[in-house]
């Protein structure tokens, strides 16, 4: 029984290959769409998400399996103060698999020490987000044909932003990867991952307050939200919100083959005008956040098709 609380436990051989089923799912869906027929999925969300529940669930239904699950902490026995120990050790004995968004930094991981199925790491705080970075690296794949030797910006929220960890976590084990790390001097990226994963890999990067003079350099510009649930005060989540604004017209001097993510929700930080542009890739990776999410779960489930699509 295995988990995905880091993207760390995937090496970059299982990625790759969750990358070229997902690919392989893009092309013959009807393959797969049985293959979870009996089993089911729970989505258990603590807090506020829109793409990655639905995205889990989707991806089970296109499998041919169920979901069950809550989408908010309320409406759950953690409002009676029941531990998450307890719930998973509960919902272990209703489904195959869990999906697990929770507020508190590590709460997925203790949900995987009492859980006897496989526990999925929908975003834990301001920590982690490991699946969102698959449908990133995917996102990415498909559009730059590889994961090596390419420069990205990271611009926004590098703070509290998880998806930015976690995706920063996995280009750290790629070659030829230089990072620019956008974002005003109190959302900079925290200096664990400075120096745990950026450091130690010897990854090239470059700090700055400034979109603008950045942008010519990138290959990919993942622009982020500023996490207002992770303030502590009002008026600095007021101050710091529009920071950046990527408009079509500041998209003039980027590269002509610029690939623009965006985990999404997005509120101020990339303007309307920008989703006409064929280099806007952020609704790319909505789609690719389902596949990427079906791959996943047949891989933790221990369901794997030969060549010829059977079991
Ligand atoms: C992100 C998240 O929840 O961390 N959203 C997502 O899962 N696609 C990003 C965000 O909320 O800003």
């Amino acid at each position: 029984m295995r988990s995905l609380i880091n993207i760390l436990d995937l090496s970059t051989e299982e990625i790759d290959r969750l990358l070229n089923v997902a690919d392989d799912i893009i092309l013959n869906p009807k393959k797969y769409s049985e293959v979870c027929r009996g089993k089911k999925l729970a989505t258990l969300f603590f807090e506020p998400s829109t793409r990655t529940r639905l995205s889990f669930e989707a991806a089970m239904y296109e499998l041919g399996g169920n979901v069950l699950g809550f989408s908010e902490a309320q409406s759950s026995s953690a409002s009676k103060g029941e531990s998450v120990a307890d719930t998973t050790r509960v919902v272990s004995c209703y489904a195959d698999i869990i999906a697990m968004r929770h507020p508190k930094e590590g709460a997925p991981l203790v949900a995987s020490m009492h859980s006897t199925v496989p526990v999925i790491n929908a975003g834990d705080g301001g920590h982690n987000h490991p699946t969102q970075t698959l449908a990133d690296l995917l996102t990415i794949r498909r559009n730059k044909g590889s994961l090596d030797n390419f420069t990205i910006g990271f611009c926004g929220d590098l703070k509290f932003g998880r998806t930015v960890h976690s995706l920063i976590t996995a280009l750290a084990r790629q070659k030829g990867i230089k990072i620019y790390l956008i974002s005003p001097d109190e959302l900079k990226l925290p200096s664990y991952i400075k120096k745990d994963v950026m450091k130690k890999n010897a990854i090239e990067y470059v700090q700055t307050t400034d979109l603008e003079s950045a942008l010519p350099e990138l290959d990919v510009l993942y622009m982020t939200r500023v996490q207002k649930e992770r303030f502590f005060s009002e008026e600095e989540y007021i101050r710091l919100r529009d920071s950046y604004i990527l408009t079509a017209d500041k998209l003039k001097n980027a590269k002509e083959d610029l690939c623009i993510l965006h985990p999404l929700p997005r509120v101020n930080e990339i303007s309307t005008d920008v989703d006409s542009d064929p280099r806007a890739h952020y609704f790319d990776q909505v789609l690719c956040g389902k596949y990427i999410r079906m791959a996943l779960i047949m891989e933790l489930l221990g369901i794997h098709l030969d060549e010829g699509g059977k079991e």
